[in-house]
């Protein structure tokens, strides 16, 4: 069955104040239409799988960790069908894209969730090239594997690579073992692990606002973790036998970066590389070079890497949490592989800032003084049993109201010791800078007890969430609604 909007029925929403479904198709039948359908059928299902010589138990798409990438280009209309053979309800969202606020896959919000056996079908036109993911908006179901890049490609891109890479970060938990369900279950009953009050070092220098964000000079903290990990994956692999890529001394490589995790920051570098940073969560950027890079939950970077002669680890290192890093391998030479626990020396060199990245002329938001502002401040309760957004959990939650055309000044205040990577759904907003609108991102890290001043033009009527891209936080309850009157 296609399903119909529904009318947002959330406890503690109160009576509908969206855009009517003809609003929705109004803005869907304004989008520029390549006249191309990609179809897709994507199967959600528990799947036995091999993560490179460890065989689990899981949730998957189409029974790999991660899925089946999907490619569209821009201004295709994607048409998936969704099969539910997992034994809960379950739903796709599209991570990042300014799609139709219909399907945007918030069960309760924006459709129905999709019951054991039952199957939907998602149509909508993709507007913006770059790199996006999917994976499912119910409980804490993408922290068990179901998760997937969506590529949308730029016709008109004018390239400057030979290859491209992509590449999903994860920190993986199975359904049975150390389970998600466990996980949030234990952190219900006992909050945050070890105290949790040790997320942010002392003495860290940064400003209290704007774009300092995050960088080298502040690190998210010696613990931000709730949750245990059996194994870290680059591209569904633990180390032992990481995925290779192999190349040509010379070629530069276009890595897409996605970090897919539930609860983990990834450090990412390549060995005797440095990165070109040419993109941030799909919008392009001034290029900028660096040693290493932060990714925070949801967030994506795409990155461009001249290759060497040899064999070299790439590495994504959980932020702060003390583990294994993931492995993959780059190799445009024969001789011995990178070892296991590898720790290539551009981990400690320059490290991206939020502060680096401009958008590009195509890509800038243009300045506007804000309609409408609003503070979305980021709160901890019951010893991180419960987590806020101004003052309350989802179940009682405020939306933030703003009309369609108005630019929304929203100021994120993390008054926690841990940091939040904010992710609001079906825009990309721009980072506040004392120059104006900077890089657009729709996932950004709110460092502990930092402020993030953001920009949105309000130019996609719907209910659109806005959430801890932490599964863990984001269950328990910190998560709001960009609702447009
Ligand atoms: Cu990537 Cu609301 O999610
Ligand atoms: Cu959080």
């Amino acid at each position: 069955r296609v399903f119909e909007p529904t009318a947002p029925t959330l406890v503690g929403l109160g009576a509908p104040v969206g855009p009517s479904s003809a609003v929705v198709a109004a803005t869907e039948a304004a989008r520029h239409f390549t006249g191309t359908t990609v179809t897709r059928r994507l199967t959600a299902a528990p799947v036995t799988v091999d993560l490179g010589g460890r065989t689990v138990s899981t949730w998957a798409y189409d029974g790999t960790v991660p899925g089946p990438e999907i490619r569209v280009n821009a201004g295709d209309r994607l048409a998936v069908t969704l099969v539910n053979g997992l034994p809960d309800p379950t739903t796709v969202h599209w991570h990042g894209v300014a799609l139709r606020n219909d399907m945007d896959g918030v069960p309760g919000l924006t459709m129905d969730p999709v019951a054991p056996g039952g199957r939907v079908d998602y149509a909508f036109t993709v507007p913006d090239p770059g790199t996006y993911w999917f994976h499912p908006h119910v409980g804490i179901q993408l922290d068990m594997g179901m998760q997937a890049a969506l590529i949308v490609a730029d016709p008109h891109e004018p390239g400057g690579y030979d290859e491209e890479v992509v590449m999903v970060l994860d920190d993986w938990t199975d359904g049975w073992g150390d389970s998600p369900q466990v996980n949030l279950d234990r952190m219900r009953r006992d909050g945050m692990r070890g105290g949790g009050m040790n997320g942010m070092s002392s003495g860290s220098g940064m400003g209290g606002s704007g774009m300092g964000g995050v960088s080298a000079s502040q690190p998210l903290g010696a613990d931000t973790g709730d949750v245990v990990y059996p194994a870290h994956l680059i591209n569904g692999r633990v180390p032992r036998d990481p995925v290779t890529v192999t190349s040509v001394p010379g070629h530069r490589i276009r890595f897409r970066l996605i970090n897919a995790g539930g609860d983990t920051a990834y450090r990412f570098a390549v060995g005797g590389h440095r990165l070109t940073v040419t993109h941030a969560d799909g919008f392009p950027v001034v290029p900028v070079e660096v040693d290493t890079l932060l990714l925070g939950m949801g967030e994506r970077y795409d990155v461009v890497v001249t290759v060497a002669d040899g064999a070299f680890p790439i590495v994504a290192v959980p932020e702060g949490k003390g583990d294994p890093a993931a492995l993959a391998v780059l190799r445009s030479a024969s001789g011995p592989a990178p070892v296991v626990g590898a720790r290539p020396v551009e981990l400690g060199g320059r490290m991206l800032s939020y502060a680096d990245l401009a958008p590009t002329v195509s890509a800038v938001l243009p300045a506007h003084a804000p309609d409408r502002e609003h503070d979305v401040v980021l709160g901890m309760a019951d010893g991180g049993r419960r987590w806020l957004i101004n003052g309350a959990t989802f179940a009682d939650h405020q939306p933030l109201l703003v009309a369609a055309g108005e630019r929304v000044a929203l100021t994120l205040r993390n008054q926690t010791m841990m940091f939040h990577p904010m992710h609001l759904h079906g825009h990309t907003f721009a980072a506040a800078t004392s120059s104006g609108p900077g890089v657009r991102k729709d996932t950004i890290i709110v460092a502990p007890m930092q402020t993030m001043a953001i920009q949105v033009q309000a130019d996609n009527p719907g209910q659109w969430m806005v959430h801890c891209h932490n599964a863990y936080h984001a269950e328990l309850g910190m998560m709001d609604v960009l609702s447009y009157q």
